[in-house]
């Protein structure tokens, strides 16, 4: 069987950066820059969603481990990665604490036992997926959850203008064929329709580009979705 798209975009994705950058350089410019202050905001996000000690988290498409070194300096938590990318997952380790547990997972599916966690996230992940792939991601999300558990996703839409600027030059990559990572944009009423079908509850959307994460914005939008007890 042949690899998913998002295997083998990323992986060529991150080979090419390593080729080109100093390694710390790459594996920040693989999950989209600003590694040391969107480790702080990440996990702030997570943080005023309930993350607290003792809970277990799953990070879905946790790349190079910006969010989980975060995460580390916040709480005490048990944490599990997943990515699709063996290379980012090798320097994740080296940034966070050694209980952290990374896994390359190249499968539509999330390595964890029913109810297990507490919380879920993907940060930037469901921006680079096909609907159908993350309708599935939360359906796995639903599965490992715990009762009351949630989910904390970021997604680009159309409604938000500040979006643009990712769509223009997606738009130029497709115009001249050019090779790249997918950008998906998904609208607030696909989130519900969706939230629906799974049985989550959303509880809030986020605008991201405020400043309400000790003065700095995610940029992508946010959903927090519950499952019920
Ligand atoms: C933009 S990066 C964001 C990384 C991380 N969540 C963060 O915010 O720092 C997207 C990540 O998703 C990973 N990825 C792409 N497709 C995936 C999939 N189907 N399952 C898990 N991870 C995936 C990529 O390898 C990459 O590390």
């Amino acid at each position: 069987m042949s690899n998913f798209h998002f295997v083998d975009d990323y992986e060529q994705h991150v080979d090419q950066l390593i080729r080109n950058h100093p390694l710390a350089e790459a594996m920040s410019l693989a999950v989209g820059g600003y590694y040391e202050e969107f480790s702080v905001i990440l996990a702030e996000v997570l943080v005023q969603n309930g993350l607290r000690n003792g809970m277990s988290l799953v990070d879905l498409g946790c790349g190079s481990g910006r969010a989980a070194k975060g995460i580390s300096k916040r709480v005490q938590i048990e944490y599990l990665g997943t990515d699709v990318v063996k290379r980012l997952l090798d320097y994740a380790v080296t940034v966070c604490p050694r209980h952290y547990r990374f896994k390359c997972h190249q499968e539509l599916s999330v390595p964890a036992a029913d109810a297990s966690a507490d919380m879920v996230c993907a940060f930037s992940l469901f921006t680079h997926l096909l609907h159908e792939e993350s309708y599935i991601y939360l359906q796995e999300s639903h599965r490992v959850l715990k009762p009351g558990g949630k989910v904390v996703m970021s997604f680009l839409e159309f409604a938000n203008p500040c979006h643009w600027a990712i769509f223009a030059p997606t738009m130029e990559a497709r115009r001249n064929n050019a090779r790249q990572p997918l950008n998906m944009f998904i609208e607030r009423n696909v989130i519900d329709v969706w939230c629906e079908h799974l049985g989550f509850v959303r509880e809030s959307f986020v605008d991201g580009t405020d400043n309400r994460w000790n003065g700095s914005a995610v940029g992508q939008s946010l959903a927090v979705l519950r499952k019920p007890n």
